[in-house]
């Protein structure tokens, strides 16, 4: 089966680590809507402009600006034969969206995975998180420090907060995600497995590791 995953949870739950993890080891195209937005955002472009107004608000960009930068990107010849999602659908519109793109490109998803945190910890790790400047390899100032201080592992970029990484934003953003997003489980149904964020990072890749494997 090939390897199409999505990857669900709330803002802080690990998709963005995870997804750096994963992609590494099956060598899949990580396609990050936020980290698509913020990129936009850093090249001044009318799209990063749009996503801006949203974004420091922690609202959802629209729909239809959102769907179509994910369609382009899953036509791209690296998709062929993968992709992880990482913060896309984001609603049941999106979802149905997909579905569509899907079965035109002949990719539909075989994994959603749901990465499962209590909200008491989402708090800190939001505002604990550090992300590179150049890469967005996401870091945390207690539990997950870089080799140097300031400094990416991976590309050696500049460390920063993110704009929407304060507990006001966070707080608008976990109301998106509690009435746009969470409906999702539902959506996808028995399609969804559920994974514990808390967990130690390489043991939460061994699970994912089942899951995609069997
Ligand atoms: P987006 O960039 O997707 O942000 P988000 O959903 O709020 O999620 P985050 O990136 O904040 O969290 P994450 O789950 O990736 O956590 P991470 O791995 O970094 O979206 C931003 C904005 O863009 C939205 O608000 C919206 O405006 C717009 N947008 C994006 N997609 C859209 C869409 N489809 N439609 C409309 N608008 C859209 O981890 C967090 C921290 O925890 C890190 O510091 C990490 O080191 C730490 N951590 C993670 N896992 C563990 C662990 N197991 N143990 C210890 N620490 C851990
Ligand atoms: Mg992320």
């Amino acid at each position: 089966m090939k390897k199409t995953i999505i990857l669900l949870g709330a803002p802080g739950a690990g998709k963005g680590t995870n997804a750096k993890r994963i992609t590494a080891y099956y060598k899949l195209p990580h396609i990050s809507t936020g980290d698509m937005f913020r990129e936009a955002l850093k090249n001044e472009t009318p799209l990063g402009m749009l996503a801006k107004s949203y974004m420091d608000k922690g609202l959802l960009v629209p729909d239809d600006v959102t769907v179509s930068l994910v369609k382009e990107r899953l036509a791209k010849d690296d998709c062929k034969d993968g992709f992880l999602l990482d913060g896309f659908p984001r609603n049941v519109y999106q979802a149905e969206e997909l579905k569509k793109i899907g079965e035109e490109l002949n990719l539909p998803i075989n994994y959603v995975i749901d990465i499962d945190v209590p909200e008491s910890v989402l708090v800190d790790r939001i505002c604990g998180r550090r992300v590179c400047k150049t890469c967005g390899a996401p870091y945390h100032v207690t539990n997950l420090k870089p080799k140097v201080e300031g400094k990416c592992d991976l590309c050696g970029g500049e460390l920063i907060q993110r704009k929407d990484d304060n507990e006001e934003t966070l707080k608008s953003r976990l109301d998106e995600y509690h009435h746009q997003t969470e409906p999702l489980v539902k959506f996808y149904g028995s399609a969804v497995y559920k994974v514990d964020g808390t967990k130690d990072l390489d043991l939460l890749m061994e699970d994912i590791k089942h899951i995609i494997e069997g």
